[in-house]
C-alpha cells in the first residue's frame, strides 16, 4: 500500500500531499493520524519556511472524511476521528511559518476546512469548494462552523453550510474563499507565491500571524464537535450515507 500522505522537501519548505487519489484523497482515520503527524513535524522544523498542502490526482485537493469508513463507527470512535480532524486543522493553523491550501480538485467538506485553516487558499481551475455535511445528516466537524465565517462572512457561510451546494474556483475567488486563483499552472503559481514567502523575515512573519489570531474559536469549535455528535447518531445520517455509497 502507498503511503497515503507525502511529505516533499522543496526549495521553499515542504509540500504535504495527501494520497489517495482513487477515493478523490478522502481522509480515513490513518490517513488523518499521518496528514496531523506531518504537519506536526514539518512545522516544527526552522527550515521550513513555507508548508504547503495538496492532494494528489488530478481531481481532487482532499473529497472530505472517509464516508465509507465512517458510515458504521460508533459515537466514541466517531469522537476519535474529529479529535484526529480538529487537530490536524489547528496544527495548521497554529504553524509558525505561513501555509498554503494548493487546491487542486475537490474540497469537500473535511476538505474544505483543512484548506481553510490554512494562511493562503490558491485554487486551480477545477478547484471546488463545499461543505456538503448537511446532504449526509451532519455539521461540518473539523472546524468548518469557526473558519468558514471567518473568510467569508455571516451570510455567505450560513448559505454554504445550510445548502451544502459546491462553489467553483471562480465563485470562491469572488466571495473570499480563497485568494488566488491560477488559471494556467497552479503548481508553478503556488510555487512563486510560497519562494516569496520563504525569501521574507521568518520572524516578522510569524509575529504577524499571532497578531492575527486564530485560537479564538475554540468554545465554537467544542460546540460544533458536540452537535457533529449529536447529528451522526441520528437514523437520518445513517440512511443518507447509505444512499452515498449505494450511489
Ligand atoms: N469518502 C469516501 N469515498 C469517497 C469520498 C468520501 N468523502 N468522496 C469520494 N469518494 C470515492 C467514491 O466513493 C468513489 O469510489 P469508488 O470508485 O470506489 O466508487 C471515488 O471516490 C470517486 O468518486 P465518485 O465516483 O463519487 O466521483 P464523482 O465524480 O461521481 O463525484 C464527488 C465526485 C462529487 C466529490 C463525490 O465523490 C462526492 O460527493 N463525494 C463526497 C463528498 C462529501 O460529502 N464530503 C464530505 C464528507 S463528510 C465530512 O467531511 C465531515 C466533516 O466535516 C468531518
Amino acid at each position: 500500500m502507498p503511503d497515503s500522505v507525502l511529505v516533499e522537501r522543496t526549495d521553499y519548505g515542504a509540500l504535504i500531499t495527501v494520497n489517495r487519489p482513487e477515493a478523490l484523497n478522502a481522509l480515513d482515520r490513518a490517513t488523518l493520524q499521518q496528514l496531523g503527524e506531518a504537519i506536526r513535524a514539518q512545522s516544527a522544523d526552522p527550515e521550513v519556511r513555507v508548508l504547503a498542502l495538496t492532494g494528489a490526482g488530478e481531481r481532487a485537493f482532499i473529497a472530505g472524511a472517509d464516508i465509507a469508513e465512517m458510515a458504521p463507527l460508533s459515537r466514541a470512535e466517531m469522537g476519535e476521528i474529529l479529535t484526529l480532524g480538529q487537530g490536524a486543522a489547528q496544527a495548521l493553523e497554529d504553524a509558525p511559518q505561513p501555509t498554503i491550501a494548493m487546491v487542486n480538485g475537490y474540497a469537500l467538506g473535511g476538505g474544505c476546512e483543512l484548506a481553510l485553516a490554512c494562511d493562503l487558499i490558491i485554487a486551480g481551475p477545477r478547484a471546488r469548494f463545499g461543505q456538503p455535511e448537511v446532504t449526509l445528516g451532519l455539521v461540518p466537524g473539523f472546524g468548518g462552523t469557526v473558519r468558514l465565517p471567518r473568510r467569508v462572512g455571516w451570510g455567505r457561510a450560513r448559505e454554504l453550510i445550510l445548502t451544502g451546494r459546491q462553489v467553483d474556483a471562480e465563485e470562491a475567488l469572488r466571495v473570499g474563499l480563497c485568494e488566488r486563483l491560477a488559471r494556467d499552472d497552479l503548481r508553478a503559481e503556488t510555487e512563486a507565491l510560497a519562494r516569496r514567502l520563504a525569501g521574507m523575515d521568518s520572524e516578522a512573519l510569524r509575529l504577524v500571524k499571532v497578531a492575527l489570531g486564530g485560537r479564538d474559536g475554540e468554545e465554537i469549535l467544542a460546540r460544533e464537535r458536540r452537535l457533529f455528535l449529536e447529528a451522526f447518531e441520528r437514523p437520518e445520517r445513517r440512511a443518507a450515507m447509505k444512499r452515498f455509497l449505494r450511489r
